[in-house]
């Protein structure tokens, strides 16, 4: 929509970013789905790169997939494909993002907690 484009009329990277951040969210709370945790934040995003520009008009649709498994924390891979109505699916942007399972603790804050997955 135009309300997401930078100054020179293509998809602005904060955006995209903000895009990826949910799609890693929600590939997440797949991941760690039984496990008994309250939640997952985002610790860190690394190794973005804009391939390609996105235009007004064209839709995102993202890939993710968990990468490697630590104690409390996950690596998810997130690809951002942009599509048009005469333009092929392209890959736009990729990341990795690395979020951490939380659970809340007796004074009520979020913490870090072992989620138990292996790849
Ligand atoms: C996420 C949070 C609860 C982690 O608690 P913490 O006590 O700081 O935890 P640690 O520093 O021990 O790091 C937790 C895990 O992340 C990993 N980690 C820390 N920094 C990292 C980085 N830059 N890149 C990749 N992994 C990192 C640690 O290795 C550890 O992994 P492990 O448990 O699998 O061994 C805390 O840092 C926090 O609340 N951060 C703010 C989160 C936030 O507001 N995100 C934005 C909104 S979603």
């Amino acid at each position: 929509m135009p309300d997401d484009a930078n100054n020179v009329g293509t998809l602005f990277g904060g955006q995209m970013i903000s895009w990826m951040d949910l799609a890693a969210a929600k590939v997440a709370y797949r991941f760690l789905q039984g496990t008994g945790i309250d939640g997952a934040l985002t610790r860190a995003i690394e190794n973005v790169e804009f391939r390609e520009p996105v235009y007004p008009g064209e839709w995102v649709n993202f890939e993710g997939f968990v990468s490697k498994a630590g104690n409390s924390s996950f690596e998810v891979v997130i690809d951002a494909y942009a599509e048009g109505l005469k333009v092929k699916k392209r890959l736009a942007c990729t990341a990795i993002i690395t979020m951490v399972a939380v659970k809340k603790d007796s004074n009520d804050e979020y913490v870090k907690f072992p989620h138990g997955r292996s790849l």
